[in-house]
């Protein structure tokens, strides 16, 4: 069994207040890690780490967190791009023949700069002082539904298909340096954002899940704690799937 080597590591987990981010940020401080959790909202410090308030759609609010990061902690070697929302609805919706509604603007607009350019804002920011420090791993949320595409969510899943696209770009781009960049594409996970669907959905969510459960926070966590160890040392440009085996149309 090798070292995972994340021991004293400087770990960056956007979105670290709540559901999947929550449980990395634990995850990692469990490794030793000295984790920097950014959010909007208020959230928990890690022993030893630090708590930000960052928006990852902004570049100043992200430049800035990097600089203090930096200065307290140590330069990033980690940075797990976590944060991310939803704001479903239709391309166009019907109702006794008539067209009852679109997707808007705003909808389309909040989500990709969330959940697509604050990956990349994040990345830009952090990427400079990994190579400088010899290397280090980036690893991006996409969705099961970056792959299969799903009902309702033009926007999301525009941005989850969208990082899959940057993961690749940016693991050709970087390799030379030592930065490792993956995504994990988790299904059906049981956190706020999940919860709050109604329950003839999760229902159906489970049932197109062989292992026949809804995935933990933690599920996730432990993925993307393997894809920044050294275990995962020569893994770059993918994506792993933490679905449960979910697959459409079953
Ligand atoms: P969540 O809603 O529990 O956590 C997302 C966090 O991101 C929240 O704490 C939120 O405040 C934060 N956030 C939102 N906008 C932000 C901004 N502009 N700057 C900084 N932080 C911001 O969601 P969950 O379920 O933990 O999802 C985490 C990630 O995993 C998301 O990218 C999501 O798309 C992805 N994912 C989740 C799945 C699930 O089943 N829960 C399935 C597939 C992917």
């Amino acid at each position: 069994m090798h070292e995972t080597g994340l021991s004293g590591k400087v770990v960056i987990v956007t979105g670290g207040a709540s559901g999947i981010g929550l449980a990395t940020a634990r995850r990692f401080a469990q490794e030793g890690c000295r984790v920097a959790s950014w959010d909007v909202k208020a959230g928990e410090t890690q022993p030893g780490g630090i708590f930000q308030h960052v928006d990852v759609t902004s570049t100043a609010s992200v430049e800035g967190a990097v600089r203090d990061v930096a200065e307290r902690l140590g330069a990033a070697r980690v940075l797990v791009n976590n944060a991310g929302i939803l704001r479903d609805g239709q391309l166009v919706k019907y109702k006794d023949g008539a067209l009852a509604g679109v997707m808007s603007d705003e909808q389309f607009d909040s989500v990709v700069s969330v959940n697509l350019k604050g990956v990349f804002t994040c990345a830009r920011a952090v990427v400079p002082g990994m190579i400088a420090g010899g290397g280090g791993v980036i690893l991006n949320a996409s969705s099961v539904v970056g792959l299969y595409g799903n009902f309702g969510q033009t926007n999301y899943v525009a941005t989850k298909a969208g990082v899959i696209g940057m993961t690749k770009v940016w693991a050709r781009e970087l390799g030379k340096y030592g930065v490792r960049v993956n995504a994990v594409a988790p299904g059906f996970i049981a956190t706020e954002m999940v919860r709050q669907m109604p329950e003839k959905i999760l229902e159906s969510m489970v049932g197109h899940t062989p292992m026949g459960r809804l995935g933990k926070p933690e599920d996730v966590a432990n993925a993307y704690a393997w894809l920044a160890s050294e275990q995962a040392s020569f893994i770059t440009g993918t994506v792993l799937s933490v679905d449960g085996g979910v697959v459409t149309g079953t």
